[in-house]
This record gives C-alpha cells, sequence and structure tokens, in this order.
C-alpha cells in the first residue's frame, strides 16, 4: 500500500517505518521535524519526507495515498498542560483536518495513534473499548476529542480506526527519555538510583515500541470490516504492571542500582489497568516484548552509546527539547517552525 505517516521523525515512527517498509509498504513522510536530529546512536534512514505542520497539511499532500498512519502530535501530558491551547490545535484541530482532507483527497484508511490514557482515573478493574472515558489531561482530552469527530466521518469510503496504545517503552533511534521506563532505566544509568517520586501504587500498562508498530502493520492490512470505525486497546495484559513493579525490573537489569519510593509527589490519579483481548481476538495481536525484556535492551543501548546526562534531561525530554527550540528562535509561541533549515 501507498502510505502515509505523520510523525514519522517521532519516536515511534522512526521504529514504525522500517518494519512497514520490510513487510512491503510504500512509505512516505510528514513531520514538522521538531526532534529529526534528537538522535541516540547511529542516525536512522528516513522514507521521503515533507516537512510541513500538521496545521498547514493541504488536499494535494495528501493525494494518491491508500492510507494515513496518524502519528504526529504533542506527545505528553507535561506538555499538554504548558500549552493546552497549542495541544488542541494540533492534536485535536489539525486532526480532525487531517482526516477530513483525506477522506476529501480518497484515502480509505486512518489510522490513528490514540492512547489509554483515555480512561482516566480507572481503578483496579480491568478496562476494556466500552468503559467510559475520564480523560485527566489537555493531552488525554484531546485524543478524545479527535475519536469522536473522526468517528463521525466514517462511511463505505473511509474507514478510521482507533488504536488505544499502551504507554510506549523501549529503544528508537529518536528517543524519549519522558516515558517511564526509559526514564528510570536512564537514571539508574547515569545515577545509580531508581526513583520513583509517588507512592509507586498507580497502575501503567506498558507496550514497546516495535509492538506498537506491529499492531500497525496488523491493522493497515486488515480486512475493512475488522477495523472500519473501530477502537482497539494496543497492549498486554501481562505488562499491566505497578510504577513499583516496573521500577523494580529496572533494579533487576542495572548492576548496583538501589530502588528509592520517595512518595513525594503522593498518589498519581492517572491509574488504569487494562484489558487488552478486543485487538487479540479480532485480529490475532500479541505483544511480544515484557518489560523485564525492554529494560535490558535499554540499559544495553544506553551503555553502549554513551548516554549523557545533559542529553537524557534535554535532547531527549520532548519539553525541555521544544523549549530549546523555542529560546533558539527555531519555533515560535505556537511551535510553528521559523526557519526550515534547522
Ligand atoms: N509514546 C507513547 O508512549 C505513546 C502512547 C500512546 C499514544 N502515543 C501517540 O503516538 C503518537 C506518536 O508518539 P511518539 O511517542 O512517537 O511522540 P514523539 O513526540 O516522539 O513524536 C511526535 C512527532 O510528531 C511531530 N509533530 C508534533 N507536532 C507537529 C506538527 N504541528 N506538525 C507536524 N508534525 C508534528 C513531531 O515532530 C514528532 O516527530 C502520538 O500521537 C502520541 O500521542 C504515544
Amino acid at each position: 500500500m501507498r502510505v502515509l505517516i505523520t510523525g514519522h521523525q517521532g519516536y515511534l515512527g522512526t521504529v514504525m517505518v522500517p518494519i512497514l517498509r520490510d513487510a512491503g509498504h510504500e512509505v512516505t513522510g510528514l513531520d514538522s521535524g521538531f526532534f529529526a536530529d534528537c538522535v541516540l546512536g547511529p542516525a536512522p534512514a528516513d522514507p521521503p519526507g515533507m516537512r510541513v505542520d500538521l496545521r498547514d497539511v493541504t488536499v494535494e499532500q495528501l493525494t494518491g495515498f491508500d492510507a494515513v498512519i496518524h502519528l504526529a502530535a504533542l506527545s505528553n501530558d507535561p506538555l499538554g498542560a504548558l500549552a493546552p491551547q497549542i495541544t488542541y490545535d494540533i492534536n485535536h484541530h489539525a486532526s480532525v483536518k487531517l482526516a477530513r482532507l483525506a477522506k476529501a483527497a480518497g484515502v480509505r484508511r486512518f489510522l490513528y495513534a490514540s492512547t489509554c490514557s483515555v480512561y482516566g482515573a480507572a481503578g483496579e478493574d480491568l478496562v476494556t473499548e466500552s468503559a467510559p472515558l475520564r480523560p485527566l489531561t489537555p493531552y488525554a482530552e484531546s485524543k478524545v476529542r479527535v475519536e469522536y469527530d473522526v468517528a463521525a466521518m466514517a462511511d463505505e469510503s473511509f474507514s478510521p480506526v482507533f488504536l488505544r496504545n499502551a504507554t510506549a517503552f523501549g529503544f528508537s533511534p529518536r528517543l524519549r527519555a519522558d516515558i517511564v521506563l526509559n526514564n528510570l532505566v536512564g537514571h539508574a544509568v547515569l545515577t545509580g538510583d531508581v526513583r520513583v517520586l509517588s507512592d509507586g501504587t498507580p497502575w501503567r500498562p506498558l507496550v514497546h515500541a516495535r509492538d506498537i508498530a506491529a499492531a500497525f502493520l496488523l491493522a493497515l492490512e486488515a480486512p475493512i470490516d475488522r477495523v472500519h470505525c473501530a477502537a482497539y486497546n494496543v497492549g498486554t495484559e501481562s505488562n499491566n504492571l505497578t510504577v513499583a513493579e516496573i521500577a523494580q525490573s529496572v533494579v533487576d537489569v542495572v548492576p548496583g542500582a538501589k530502588l528509592l519510593i520517595t512518595g513525594e509527589t503522593g498518589g498519581d490519579p492517572r491509574s488504569y489497568r487494562v484489558d487488552f483481548s478486543a485487538f487479540r481476538e479480532a485480529l490475532g495481536f500479541k505483544a511480544k516484548w515484557s518489560i523485564p525484556d525492554g529494560a535490558a535492551e535499554l540499559y544495553k543501548e544506553y551503555v553502549a552509546a554513551g548516554l549523557t546526562a545533559d542529553d537524557f534531561a534535554n535532547k531527549f525530554t520532548r519539553l525541555a527539547h521544544l523549549k530549546s527550540l523555542q529560546a533558539d528562535n527555531v519555533v515560535d509561541e505556537s511551535m510553528r517552525r521559523i526557519t526550515t533549515d534547522v
């Protein structure tokens, strides 16, 4: 298939592109390039791409594709809290416009990167796709609004599918240090401590970046009736762990690391355990990566690449890097690129 992937120069996109290409798909990227140079280790081979802000996409740029995989977003809660209106502009309004233009351009399939954080505070019970959505942050709220608005566009010519991914982990050449397992392993490597600021009790479902890529490939190639306007949780029940359990898996792989549960931020209302059976049953999805295996992979990659504390805190932390792009006048206060050559 001819596939346009937005956010192809992000953490997940950089892992997904080679998996789509290896499966025989013709892949084109679209990204504002905020993190294009935020690479750990050898530079990845990007597909042909357009450096375009999502808010400026045109119908011509979407013409000729069989599918759009939409990953581009301001991708986490701290970013959303810093600039809620920009988060809604990019993550909600521009995403809905992208879907509308894709439909107008004759694109049949639209795969959307949603998140399990749409469930918000869900307590101890496993949540299925039909559970009430209780987003707790502008980021999660923006994802709910896209699902709602884009579902309303579905018809025989346009089949959106909403993949509600668990929190990702694992190595990507365009690393993110601000997601829980990647963060804990990095701190352990750099300081010797595995430091948990909450009381360790919140549940976090996790899934490896390569398993997310495999899930998108499955949905891309699925019979259309299995994905048409469906929402699926993407992950595996065995990776529903508490933050304390995730931290313990880091202690187990980083030599000499010590566990510190400081509790200084108290409990965290974002706690949810997720049921992943619907996607497994509809499409046979099986996540391959466990958290201990992911922690071991990250440890190996960080040590091999000589990860530094400065890069960990700045280059690979989404909020810090975007602030530095603003300070350097690469992007303006609305996160639009001022220069195109950096
Ligand atoms: N990583 C996770 O744990 C996780 C979990 C669930 C869902 N998701 C979703 O998956 C998607 C990808 O996540 P990621 O971890 O790769 O994030 P990321 O921040 O690494 O990548 C996002 C990409 O989008 C691009 N982008 C941002 N704003 C843009 C704009 N206005 N115009 C064009 N491009 C823009 C960035 O340059 C970046 O390359 C996001 O939609 C995110 O919400 C991620």
